[in-house]
């Protein structure tokens, strides 16, 4: 691997092999969605506990600060809204020029497995992995499945992640799903989990969370669990703790309490 693919993947995986990526992307098809209708004031207390941010080029230059931000990995494809269509009909939407003057450690793409728009997607994969290798920048593949929050198991989300990493991701993002180990296990690059829509308690995030990293997912890129949380920095502290310090679910619960009593 060159020195530039390298160097970039350690700035978005730590040390220990493991990462908390803060998604903010969801306004390229959500618009304004709860909690990060000013993104700049979401991250703010929560940037420290994390790894690096998953965010859109327009968010990026208007409210992250670039004498203080932490790695970037940059939203390169869109094009469809809540508000009509298909959300599966996504192009790539960044330049290479513009991934290299915004300084992006890596870039994220979705594709839509079993979609009308599956080839689509997965060209636009492949094209970005040429463009991007050229210039030592990894590429992490989201497997998106749009409104079909249903398709999330473990024989569709392998498929998804296989075809993924066969196409040249560096990084695939996807849902933790019950025997998760078989999604990571046949998926030949690093597996990141993915949130979905808010989870009903804490503990079911920490749960999912700490069952996927012993099934061998080396971190997290989770949003709405933690920005739509009411205490989003007691959530960001003990996801950290899962995912950097080996903490249990039911050790992360009680740091949750702790965090969340200093903060009120
Ligand atoms: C949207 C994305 C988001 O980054 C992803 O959904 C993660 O955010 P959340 O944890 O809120 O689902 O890729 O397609």
């Amino acid at each position: 691997m060159d020195w530039g693919m390298k160097n970039r993947l350690s700035q978005v995986i730590q040390p220990d092999g493991h990462c908390f990526f803060l998604p903010i992307d969801h306004g390229y098809f959500q618009g304004p969605t709860r909690c990060l209708e000013k993104p700049g004031e979401t991250i703010k207390p929560l940037l420290s506990f994390v790894d690096a941010l998953f965010v859109t080029r327009g968010v990026l230059r208007a409210v992250v600060n670039p004498d203080n931000s932490k790695p970037i990995i940059l939203r390169v494809s869109g094009a469809t809204s809540m508000a009509s269509g298909d959300l599966a009909n996504e192009e790539i939407t960044t330049s290479i020029e513009e991934i290299i003057r915004l300084n992006a450690s890596a870039v994220g793409i979705s594709v839509f497995i079993g979609s009308d728009y599956q080839r689509q997607t997965l060209l636009n994969l492949a094209h970005l992995v040429n463009d991007c290798e050229d210039y030592g920048i990894p590429v992490m593949a989201v497997t998106a499945v749009g409104k079909e929050l249903e398709k999330r198991d473990a024989r569709y989300l392998a498929l998804s992640c296989r075809i993924a990493a066969e196409l040249g991701a560096r990084i695939v993002k996807t849902y933790w799903c019950e025997d998760f180990q078989k999604v990571v296990e046949s998926c030949p690059v690093p597996v990141v989990m993915a949130g979905g829509p808010k989870c009903e308690s804490e503990r079911e995030v920490f749960e999912f969370v700490y069952d996927g990293m012993q099934k061998g997912a080396i971190g997290i890129n989770l949003g709405r669990n933690v920005w739509q949380n009411a205490h989003p920095v007691a959530m960001a502290r003990a996801l950290q703790a899962i995912i950097h310090e080996n903490a249990t679910a039911k050790e992360a619960v009680e740091i949750f309490r702790e965090v969340r009593a200093k903060c009120v």
